[in-house]
């Protein structure tokens, strides 16, 4: 990892903060934009996973299209300068005002999670005098074998609407002047790390989309969403994650004819790039002998620990190669019993001063951080600016 390499330059900087390899980001995206046109698959940065500015003018240059979950979201994605035309919005609740904006931006697609929200989005369309273009977000009830915190797409799921649902009001969604259906979605859940899950997707995707071209439905576009995982275990053995693999099973399963197959990556794309780099404020023995290590980050820069249980690697970037090893626990600042990063982790002798990396933290961390405690929000050090 970067961090390690660069320690004694990070001293400079106040912590914690986040650190972002620039050059493997580029290497992520040239390996997705590279294994994507072999299939000529395209791609939208799930701009969720992270908004940064800096992160975002990168990925722009490599030419993918944005996947956002909000107005603000699809605001920041225009402002940052992507093309409307390659941007989807998804979200089971969308404002009218948000639905407004979007329909005003002409995006590619609003990708619509109800019956009633189709019919909001009609109306609003013709008081606009627009025809808008959308997709179906079906809920495809996939198990998708990863926390259940982040899974998506099952059926008691609140995304996408069920399968069942658009058969019964097939007629009537027709019958909608004001937009115009061009586009199947579904997004299964995120960090997916057993690849068939994506095989059993495809299955479940031909025949939705068979079904429904029946019915007399003409789809354009498939976009089965994202959910790609990466190696939180040891991020060093897998820094880019595994888009090949997937793209072929999606090639060899998914049976849509000439259709556009459309991906939205988030985590994929950023979360290896990042750490979050803190200091050791102190030590302390709990009365049961555990070996805390209190360090000066906490969840409110990065929650995927005290929210869903999530591991990240965490390593001692400033002691010596040869310190001894012990086990500590990890926590942060914040004034929650849940804020802990690691409750056993190995790490060379850790002490006051010392700088630690909590790994593979750019997707779902600097977006998820808030300012509980009235904490500040975290700064961002960029390895393409470091002297
Ligand atoms: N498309 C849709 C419609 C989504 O809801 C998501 C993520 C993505 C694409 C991108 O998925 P990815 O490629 O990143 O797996 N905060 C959680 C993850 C929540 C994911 C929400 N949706 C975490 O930190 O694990």
């Amino acid at each position: 990892m970067l961090s390690r390499q660069i320690a004694p330059k990070l001293r400079g900087y106040e912590t914690p903060f986040y650190l972002y390899d620039i050059g493997l980001l580029r290497q992520t995206l040239e390996s997705v934009v590279y294994e994507s046109n072999k299939y000529g698959y395209k791609v939208h940065y799930a701009i969720k996973a992270n908004y940064d500015d800096h992160l975002l003018g990168i990925i722009r240059q490599y030419g993918l299209g944005i996947d956002c979950a909000s107005g603000n979201e699809l605001r920041k994605a225009v402002e940052a300068g992507f093309d409307p035309k390659g941007i989807v919005y998804a979200g089971v609740g969308k404002r009218d005002k948000e639905l407004r904006y979007a329909i005003e931006q002409g995006i590619m697609a609003i990708n619509c999670e109800s019956i009633q929200e189709l019919e909001l989005l009609d109306r609003l369309s013709a008081e606009a005098g627009k025809v808008t273009d959308i997709a179906l977000r079906i809920n495809p009830d996939i198990d998708p074998k990863t926390n259940h915190c982040i899974d998506t797409g099952q059926a008691d799921s609140k995304f996408g609407i069920s399968y069942e649902e658009v058969l019964a009001n097939a007629d009537e969604i027709k019958a909608l002047k004001n937009v115009n259906i061009i586009g199947i979605h579904l997004h299964i859940g995120s960090q997916i790390r057993e690849l068939h899950v994506f095989e059993n997707m495809c299955n479940k995707v031909n025949v939705i989309v068979e079904n429904l071209e029946k019915l007399g439905f003409s789809f354009r576009f498939v976009d089965v969403g994202g959910g790609l995982g990466v190696n939180y275990d040891v991020p060093e053995n897998e820094p880019i994650p595994n888009f090949a693999s997937l793209f072929s099973i999606v090639h060899n399963h998914l049976a849509v004819g000439d259709k556009e197959v459309h991906f939205e990556f988030g985590r994929s794309i950023v979360a290896e790039c990042g750490e979050l780099i803190t200091t050791v404020l102190f030590n302390k023995t709990t009365a049961t002998g555990r070996k805390l290590v209190i360090v000066d980050a906490s969840m409110t820069e990065l929650i995927r620990p005290a929210l869903y249980g999530s591991y990240h690697n965490i390593e001692n970037i400033t002691a010596k190669d040869d310190e001894v090893r012990t086990k500590y626990t990890v926590v942060g600042t914040a004034c929650e019993s849940t804020d802990v990063f690691d409750e056993n982790v190995t790490l060379r002798k850790t002490q006051r001063g010392d700088l630690l990396s909590i790994k593979s933290a750019g997707a779902y961390g600097m977006s998820m951080a808030s300012r509980y405690n009235l904490h500040d929000l975290p700064g961002a050090v960029y390895s393409d600016e470091i002297k």
